[in-house]
């Protein structure tokens, strides 16, 4: 296993995830009642955007740095921006991952499991996460954490499925254990990643996620280079699949990613598409 997220952290598709994130934890804190968070592919919490990795592939300076630049009136992003702020103060050499986010948004009332394979990722990790809510840090397989976790018995909760995609077979890997955990936990909301790399591979993405036959999907696409080409050099794009979307996100979701276009995609290539992928009732 070769990745290491610190490449890339802080990147559009680190952005676009993140937002999309940060609005399902924000849905399930409109009730007071309890919640549960799975990140299956955690990370190390915070990243040093000024690190030398960082700053070897310039990719933060393409994301997260240049929208700070940029785009900090959009409103849009106003909550995004604060949860960013609250973690780095005025300063983001320290880029918050999904699980420094998670552990940010818990309330005392709330639970939450980091799982990350890389025993010096989980290591850090847990060191820089701290949280009024209860967690815990695995250094572990994250599929195998789907079956240990699920169904939690907060009964609401968020799941995030973030694999690095180094391997050809992680998409069969990724839709078999969510599959599996989503039948442990249809009520759940499930939020899963993949890159963009061409129009093509898109459309075959979103094949195999409709093909699971899983009522309720939300795709949200987020592109920054023209995706027709099929040798866009890195990623065109960032796609994510949310299942079960908190209520209005569709809306919200739209009206940020449609910022963070504004900012970052070079000459306006790309486009937002955010669409039901799966209607309210599938037939089995
Ligand atoms: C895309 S990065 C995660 C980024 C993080 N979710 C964020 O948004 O800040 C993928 C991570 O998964 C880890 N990883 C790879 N295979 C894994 C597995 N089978 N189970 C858990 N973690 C894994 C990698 O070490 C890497 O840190």
């Amino acid at each position: 296993m070769n990745y290491q997220h610190i490449y890339h952290a802080g990147n559009f598709a680190d952005v676009a995830k993140h937002l999309a994130l940060l609005q399902c934890l924000d849905a399930l804190k409109r009730k007071n009642k309890a919640f549960f968070a799975l990140d299956t592919h955690a990370g190390r919490g915070l990243y040093d955007l000024h690190s030398s990795l960082a700053r070897k592939t310039g990719e933060a300076q393409n994301g997260i740095l240049r929208l700070l630049e940029r785009g900090r009136d959009e409103r849009a992003l106003a909550g995004y921006f604060a949860a960013l702020g609250a973690r780095a103060g005025r300063s983001i050499g320290r880029y918050p991952g999904s699980a420094a986010l998670i552990g940010d948004a818990l309330r005392p009332i709330d639970r939450a499991v980091f799982v990350e394979l890389r025993p010096v990722e989980a290591r850090a990790a847990m060191r820089s996460i701290h949280s009024a809510g209860h967690i815990r840090v695995e250094a572990a397989d994250g599929y195998a954490a789907l079956k240990a976790h699920l169904p939690p018995p907060e009964r609401r909760g968020m799941v995030l499925i973030d694999p690095p995609y180094e391997s050809i077979d992680e998409w069969k890997a990724m839709l078999r254990a969510f599959s599996d955990a989503y039948s442990r936990w249809p009520s759940g909301t499930f939020l899963i990643w993949y890159p963009i790399l061409h129009a093509a591979q898109r459309r075959g993405a979103h094949e195999r996620l409709e093909s699971l036959r899983i009522p309720k999907m939300l795709s949200a696409d987020l592109t920054i280079h023209d995706d027709a080409a099929t040798a866009v050099a890195g990623l065109a794009g960032s796609g994510l699949v949310i299942v079960n979307p908190p209520f209005g996100i569709e809306e919200t979701l739209r009206a940020a990613y449609e910022a963070v276009h504004r900012h970052l995609s070079p000459e306006g290539a790309g486009y937002v598409e955010i669409a039901r992928l799966t209607p309210e009732r599938v037939a089995q």
